[in-house]
């Protein structure tokens, strides 16, 4: 018989499990956001972090790289279409990995584009203040 203490030892790493988990995996809600800024914060900051550069593989716990949105050289060759796509149906849809999820069932095509659109800010803010 295992002990009450380590029965509650195992409930709460459950929990905790559970709680990382909830904050990787599309918001149940999200489809009621209106704003780019609340969906990416909502649903993507997670992993991709505040600022568009991705949080650190420490934070996320994974080993995937994650892009960086505020790197223009990249961000600006990628058409907003790809990235709806890869946002409504996830990673592998344009052979990136899984660890991107799908959002096809949690959020509208419109919001989608919404936050794509608030990700392409990311490189654009940048550059508006490396001009300054
Ligand atoms: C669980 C973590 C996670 C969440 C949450 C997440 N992403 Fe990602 N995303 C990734 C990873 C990891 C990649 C890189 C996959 C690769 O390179 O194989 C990625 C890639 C992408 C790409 C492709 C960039 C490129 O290289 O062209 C876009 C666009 C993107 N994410 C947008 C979003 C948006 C918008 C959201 C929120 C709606 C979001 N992601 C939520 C992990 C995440």
């Amino acid at each position: 018989m295992p002990s009450i203490r380590s029965v509650q030892r195992l409930l709460s790493i459950a929990s905790f499990c559970l709680g990382v988990l909830q904050a990787q995996s599309p918001v149940s809600g999200a489809g009621s956001l209106d704003s780019g800024e609340e969906i990416y914060r909502e649903t993507c900051l997670a992993c991709h972090g505040a600022g568009g550069s991705g949080m650190s593989q420490h934070a996320v716990g994974f080993s995937t790289p994650l892009p960086d949105f505020t790197d223009c050289n990249f961000a600006s060759r990628e058409p907003s279409g790809d990235w709806v796509a890869v946002v409504h149906d996830g990673g592998p849809v344009r052979a990136f990995s899984a660890v991107m999820p799908a959002f096809g069932e949690a959020l509208r095509v419109e919001q989608m584009e919404l936050v794509v659109e608030y990700v392409r800010e990311f490189c654009r803010t940048r550059r508006g203040r490396a001009a300054s």
